[in-house]
């Protein structure tokens, strides 16, 4: 079994600097975190619109399975949304996935914004900034999002255990992975209607008192599945411009239903082969003989062919933001691949999900992948804000490396996901200059991840002592035994 070296073992952050080099990594990392107002991540950031972002940490989406059966938010919810408002970041990007519609729905317990549940969330949303505002001074400065999403071929609407997917295409491979054929591919005629329920979703968003929506494109997810659908026939794909259409169309459909709303965008900057666990529980790209396999692997937007995407060149992903800016989005909050099908490269970790497999890199390797990546599509497409993402497996060195990105410019902002459930306030903590709580600082185990592939409510189990002791957590101890 592999083993990595983990941060933690680097004492100081030049042992840390020249194990990076060692794997010819290309990001760096400052030497000691900077208090504002020195730190590069305690500058505001100006939109176009006018409207001020208080600083440069961004609170990643992290759902978390937790919201009621109307996909209202519940308890758990509210407390999360809390603390992503009370952490000291001033860009909450997209707060989580939230289903436009529910056949979109990831899940039975996923958030859906209706007219029926847009009240809880508009009262939601006047909490966060209250709370914000109450610690930091004013929450003027602070950005929420929502994120609007189809989950496409992940859709569980009815069932948890029960997928109705909803594809953009047929892919061999990731047909086979998860039991779908091409009569779950949607139809031309079905799509009007998708595209309507993110406009309504959208004026709904506007109406709670959200400052944009983020059009979400990445994951796998429905409008993501459409950048990759090379081999469908008809207006929704083919070439660039019809594989780009449905998410055109939604962002339309978006600008006409709430005339005035910000839109942004969720994007995958590129997308990878399915891995599955080898015999030796490693990850290793999955294959079809003669059909599709590392090396003939065309279905991967933005790769470069083998799905493998060990330094893809991002000639469609830049063609992309180059029309995100056309169609007046300015913030990007960029990602890679799917956490379904290539976990180790979405989300890089030292411990694998219970679905999932040993790591077959260096988890350092999956952040750089990702830090490279934005930092790409920054230099190529400048005029576009983007969020960096991927950083978490970084832990005590997190602060370090995001110094660093937005002071060279590399990404405007700093992301934060698996971290923000274990450690909520390393944003405040790092600009007062206060040293870190190791305690707090997740290791990437998993768990937010293992637990709600089990059906069971998403959180740091292992640090925050809220769901430690909760009565779910034996369970996905038992799940991850199992595993
Ligand atoms: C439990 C969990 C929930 C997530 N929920 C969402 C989500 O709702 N929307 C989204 O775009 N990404 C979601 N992500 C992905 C994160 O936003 C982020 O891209 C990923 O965790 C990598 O960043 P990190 O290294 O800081 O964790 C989720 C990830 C995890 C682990």
């Amino acid at each position: 079994m592999p083993r990595y070296p983990a941060p933690p073992v680097f004492r100081t952050p030049a042992d840390f600097r020249a194990h990076l080099r060692g794997l010819g990594a290309s990001f760096d990392l400052d030497d000691s975190i900077l208090p504002a107002p020195s730190s590069p991540l305690a500058q505001p950031f100006k939109l176009r619109s006018g409207r001020t972002i208080g600083n440069r940490w961004c609170v990643l989406p992290m759902e978390g399975w937790d919201c009621l059966p109307n996909g209202a938010p519940g308890e758990n919810t509210r407390r999360r949304w809390l603390r992503f408002a009370t952490g000291g970041a001033k860009l909450l990007f997209g707060c989580e996935a939230c289903a436009v519609m529910e056949s979109g729905r990831s899940n039975t317990r996923q958030m859906t914004i209706t007219e029926e549940t847009a009240p809880a969330l508009a009262a939601l949303l006047a909490d966060c900034r209250r709370a914000h505002a109450e610690k930091f001074g004013t929450a003027d400065d602070l950005l929420v999002g929502l994120q609007l999403t189809h989950s496409g071929r992940y859709s569980h609407p009815h069932d948890d255990a029960k997928l109705e997917p909803v594809t953009a295409y047929s892919n061999p491979l990731l047909d086979n992975k998860f039991g779908c054929s091409a009569a779950n591919v949607v139809t031309d005629a079905e799509i009007p209607g998708i595209v309507a329920a993110f406009g309504r979703a959208a004026a709904l968003a506007q109406k709670c008192g959200f400052d944009f929506v983020d059009v979400k494109c990445a994951h796998g997810y429905l409008a993501y599945e459409f950048l990759g659908a090379i081999e469908r026939p008809g207006p929704y794909g083919g070439s660039f411009e019809n594989r780009t259409r449905f998410f055109r169309e939604c962002v339309a459909a978006v600008r006409a239903a709430a005339p005035g709303l910000e839109v942004a965008t969720r994007f995958s900057l590129f997308d990878m082969i399915p891995f599955e666990k080898g015999p030796d529980g490693i990850g290793r790209p999955m294959s079809i003989p003669g059909v599709a396999g590392p090396g003939a692997y065309p279905y991967a937007f933005g790769g470069d062919g083998t799905g493998l995407a060990a330094d893809p060149e991002l000639r469609e992903p830049i063609a992309f933001l180059r029309l995100c800016r056309d169609l007046g989005i300015e913030l990007v909050c960029t990602t890679i691949a799917s956490p379904y099908y290539a976990p180790h490269a979405q989300r890089p970790a030292y411990f694998p999900v219970s679905d999932g497999y040993l790591a077959p890199e260096d988890p350092m390797t999956g952040v750089d992948r990702q830090i490279r990546a934005v930092a790409k599509a920054k230099a190529a497409m400048p005029e576009i804000a983007c969020v960096s993402a991927g950083l978490t497996a970084l832990q005590e060195y997190l602060p370090h490396v995001a110094q660093r990105l937005v002071r060279e410019g590399l990404a405007d902002f700093a992301g934060y996901g698996r971290m923000v459930l274990s450690y909520p306030d390393l944003p405040s903590d790092s600009l007062r200059g206060i040293p870190l709580e190791k305690c707090k600082i997740c290791r990437t185990f998993g768990d937010c991840t293992t637990a709600p592939r089990h059906g069971i409510v998403s959180g740091c189990y292992p640090l925050d002592p809220a769901y430690r002791t909760s009565p779910a957590a034996p369970l996905v101890r038992a799940c991850k035994f199992k595993a």
